[in-house]
């Protein structure tokens, strides 16, 4: 009898294991970036290729999934033969196949995810689903080829805000979420109340540059108490409410200043619980994860932090910073170096696991 394509791929997978050094293709289409990624062995990454949707969800102020799900739809192709093209190989050469099935928009992960099973199915390759959340914890094992688990990361991206043990590199413990919005979010939210083009969080970021973090206290009692949960849309609210309460007695608000004090109060909520956090759990690395680790404010802020308690603090290159898909290639590897291979029935979901521990 022929073998079947889950046959084969328990059989390729058995043999990635063995190989010197494997090669993995990622696919990523969770949100508004079309990426794919050539990763040798883990954590060599070949070519990281990424078409970013951003300047047509800007003419709306944020996503919009329809028109996210069509863009990856017409964008995927090129984008995964200029990953291959950049490695200088071809399909053949590729060991697996592994794509980032959950959390997202659920039609743009289904464009990713139906793409890397017809691929892995005619190309008969293993087949690896990748949570987008462990992702942007591996893109950390890319920017530092040494480091391995025990350690605590602290995820802040556009839907999540975690502080998460990572006990090994597919074994993970909730330590702490946010009981709102996720730190991205309200940058987002703040930055729009200020008329600020989307995506938020860097244009803030630049805002702030010149203004006095000192000047409005928008920290919480939530955020500075003794747990590991935090909330970031009182901080946002209380913004809201300045530009609003000035707006009405026909005063006008240093934007830069607000947008300063926001991102304080933000950053040490992070910084502060996290590493107390790695601290109590001794952990003597740190690394930061997810689309605010671009935040120059936010890594400085976590290397002063663990500076002062002697902890190792690791944070991505600013290119594995946001959505990459590098960082799903690197924990496809992962996945498939202690796990089976996906079955090609696998579904995308829109929430991670870390939501539903
Ligand atoms: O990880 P990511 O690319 O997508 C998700 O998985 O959500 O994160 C995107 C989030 C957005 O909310 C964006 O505003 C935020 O990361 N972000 C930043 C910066 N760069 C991206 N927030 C603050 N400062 C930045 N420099
Ligand atoms: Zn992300």
């Amino acid at each position: 009898m022929s073998e079947s394509y889950y046959e084969k791929a328990l059989r390729l997978a058995a043999e990635y294991r063995k190989k010197e050094a494997p090669l993995m293709l990622g696919i990523e289409s969770s949100c508004d970036e079309t990426a794919a990624a050539v990763v040798r062995n883990g954590r060599e990454v070949l070519s990281a290729s990424v078409h970013t949707q951003i300047p047509v969800h800007r003419l709306y102020g944020g996503v919009v999934p329809e028109i996210a799900s069509r863009s990856h739809t017409e964008r995927m192709g090129g984008v995964v033969r200029d990953a291959l093209e950049k490695a200088g190989v071809t399909l053949s050469d590729i060991d697996a196949v592994s794509v980032t099935y959950r959390p997202g928009l659920i039609g743009a992960l289904l464009v990713g995810a139906s793409y890397a099973k017809g691929l892995a199915f005619a190309a008969g390759k293993p087949l690896v689903g990748v949570d987008h959340i462990t992702g942007h914890i591996a893109a950390n094992y890319i920017t530092y080829p040494e480091l391995t688990p025990p350690f605590m990361c602290i995820v802040a991206s556009g839907g999540h805000s975690h502080i998460v043990r990572v006990d090994g590199c597919t074994e993970f413990t909730l330590i702490g979420r946010t009981r709102d919005d996720a730190a991205g979010e309200a940058f987002d939210k703040v930055a729009r109340a200020m008329g600020l083009p989307y995506p938020g969080g860097p244009e803030l970021e630049k805002l702030a540059k010149d203004g006095d973090p000192e000047a409005y206290r928008l920290h919480t009692a939530f955020n500075e108490g003794e747990g590991y949960d935090f909330s970031f849309s009182g901080i946002k609210t209380a913004v809201v409410n300045i530009m609003h309460n000035a707006e009405q007695k026909g005063e006008s608000v240093n934007r830069a200043d607000l947008a300063a004090s926001f991102q304080r109060a933000v950053t040490d909520a992070l910084a502060v619980k996290s590493v107390r956090a790695a601290r109590e759990y001794g952990m003597n690395t740190l690394a930061l994860a997810g689309g605010v680790s671009a935040n120059g404010a936010l890594r400085e802020r976590l290397q002063r932090e663990c500076d002062k308690f002697g902890i190792r603090f690791c944070r991505p290159d600013m290119k594995y910073c946001t959505d990459n898909a590098a960082m799903i290639a690197c924990q496809g590897h992962y996945e498939l170096m202690a796990h089976d291979p996906s079955p090609l029935s696998i579904d995308p979901n829109a929430a991670s696991f870390l939501q539903m521990q």
